[in-house]
């Protein structure tokens, strides 16, 4: 089975990541980062989801600001906590001593060549680990990551805000040699919620029930903000590529991040014009190909697999209240 640490920012679609890659991979680790909300909240979010789920997996934090600019945490798409819309455990656990980036670098040499790192959130935990430790980017399997688009943005109309947060971050990231997913805005906008399946998570267990109310909201600040009437589930999808690669089309090609000042800012460029000869001096990619870029999706079946997982997850919190009564 695919290990797995996931580098996020939950983040009500971080939520569903934790959950679906605890289903269907070895999650070894979820390190956390600014991003949705200010790192201090993330990572109590990642723990008490941690508990909402009986997961024994380590949470480390790590990073409360970007490599470069200070950044200012709205809570505009996810709420005040990061995580609004359903009350979540107080967590029994803390984070361990190490930081964010010292523990992805621990974690991937400890599995070396198998291990897989998600970042889901503002690439900067996984930047400074690059570049702590140069081994890093041969001792892991890849990366792949919920991040830009290769259409429209969310943040500004050409970056995607994982990107945006950080661009100098993702620019290491990118630049990095690791074999890369990128699942950007482009697929991951059509894979959403809609209200009959939030209708069948609220009919649901403790935990199901913990996700419908996390969806109503979320499904209702994307349609306030952006018009949309599901529940985008950005961050599965990044999870796709080592689940099941079929449910997500890929292009093998050049991504650059755009790290000017203007409109373009945090923008991901991705080269896709197939270019069969590299000699000509004036339309010639800038760099090889980087990345694997998805580019189609089965969006309803992806729901349907992501709701799947949801469903069958035990509510072992009342189970362990039972034990606790007899
Ligand atoms: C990304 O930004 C956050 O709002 C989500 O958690 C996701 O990782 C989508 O642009
Ligand atoms: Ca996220």
């Amino acid at each position: 089975m695919t290990k797995v640490l996931i580098d996020c920012d939950p983040g009500h679609d971080d939520a569903t990541a934790i959950l679906y890659a605890a289903r269907h991979l070895e999650l070894v680790g979820i390190s956390t980062v600014y991003g949705n909300q200010s790192v201090d909240k993330t990572t109590t979010n990642a723990l008490s989801l941690s508990d909402l789920l009986g997961l024994d997996v380590p949470v480390a934090r790590g990073c409360e600001q970007p490599l470069i600019r200070t950044f200012r945490h709205g809570g505009d798409v996810h709420g005040k906590t990061g995580i609004d819309g359903a009350e979540l455990p107080v967590p029994s656990r803390q984070a361990v001593d190490a930081h964010a980036v010292d523990f992805i670098i621990e974690m991937a040499g400890r599995y070396r060549d198998e291990l897989v790192l998600c970042p889901i959130g503002p690439f900067t935990n996984v930047a400074l680990a690059l570049r702590k430790e140069p081994r890093l980017a041969k001792w892991l399997r890849g990366i792949s990551c919920m991040g830009g688009t290769t259409q429209i943005g969310n943040t500004t109309p050409v970056a995607e805000f994982n990107i945006w947060c950080d661009p100098e971050a993702a620019d290491i990231v990118f630049r990095s040699g690791v074999p890369m997913w990128m699942v950007g805005l482009n697929v991951t906008r059509q894979v959403g919620i809609t209200e009959d399946d939030i209708a069948r998570l609220n009919a649901g267990n403790a935990v199901a029930r913990t996700y419908g109310g996390l969806f109503t909201f979320f499904r209702q600040r994307l349609n306030e903000i952006h018009g949309l009437t599901t529940a985008s589930l950005h961050d599965p999808c990044a999870l796709v590529p080592f689940i099941d690669p079929e449910l997500i089309t890929y292009a093998n090609c050049p991504v650059e991040v755009e790290l000017g000042d203007g409109i373009t800012r945090g923008m991901t460029v991705c080269d896709f014009r197939n270019l069969t000869s590299a000699k000509l001096e004036n339309i010639r990619s800038r760099s090889s190909n980087n990345c694997h870029v998805a580019v189609g999706v089965e969006a309803r079946a992806l729901v349907d697999h992501i709701m799947n997982a949801i469903l069958a997850w035990p509510d072992r919190s009342s189970a362990k209240r039972e034990a606790a009564t007899h």
